[in-house]
């Protein structure tokens, strides 16, 4: 059982993993436009992390007796002017879903509901990787600049990632 309160944040957390994987999808669409396949790629496996993150919301507020309502996901940008821009929008969205975490752990633990920050601990650590993950390829890229022999072997080396769970995959998010 759970609060009115901490039931309609938990499906407003939902809603933005949603638009987490919306805001990568659009990502892969500009990647893919851009002809950088490895890039896309990327984009497209953290879009099924995002989707795999909002499932866990979803069976978690059905778990506690809770009611998913689903809302309108935002448009995300559709273009960015270069790698790098996107990549630091990205970021910059982590940082976001980390403080939403954040305030959602407080939320419950001012309620006293430690289900709720017992299974808010998997994200809160989850999303320290997402955003050093995000960090490391932002650092990376500006050393890049410009170069398109630094961004090729980059989009190589981003095509390489291989989605959670599937056979040789690394911890490479
Ligand atoms: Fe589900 Fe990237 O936070």
């Amino acid at each position: 059982m759970i609060s009115s309160s901490l039931e309609k944040a938990l499906n407003k957390h939902l809603n933005l993993e949603l638009y987490s994987a919306y805001v990568y999808a659009a990502m892969a669409a500009y990647f893919d436009s851009k002809n950088l396949k490895g890039f896309a790629s990327w984009m497209k496996i953290q879009t099924g992390e995002e989707m795999a993150h909002a499932q866990k919301f979803y069976a978690y507020i059905n778990d506690v007796g809770g009611r998913v309502v689903l809302d309108a996901i935002d448009k995300p940008a559709d273009d960015y002017k270069s790698p790098s821009a996107a990549f630091k929008t990205a970021l910059d969205h982590e940082r976001k879903v980390t403080k939403a975490i954040y305030k959602l752990v407080d939320l419950a633990q001012g309620e006293s509901h430690h289900a709720t920050t017992t299974f808010l601990q998997w994200f809160v650590t989850e999303q320290v990787e997402e955003e050093a993950v995000a960090d490391d390829i932002v650092k990376r890229l500006s050393m890049i600049g410009e170069s398109p022999e630094g961004l090729f072997l980059m989009d190589r080396e981003l095509g390489a990632r291989q989605a959670a769970g599937s056979a040789g995959s690394s911890t490479a998010k």
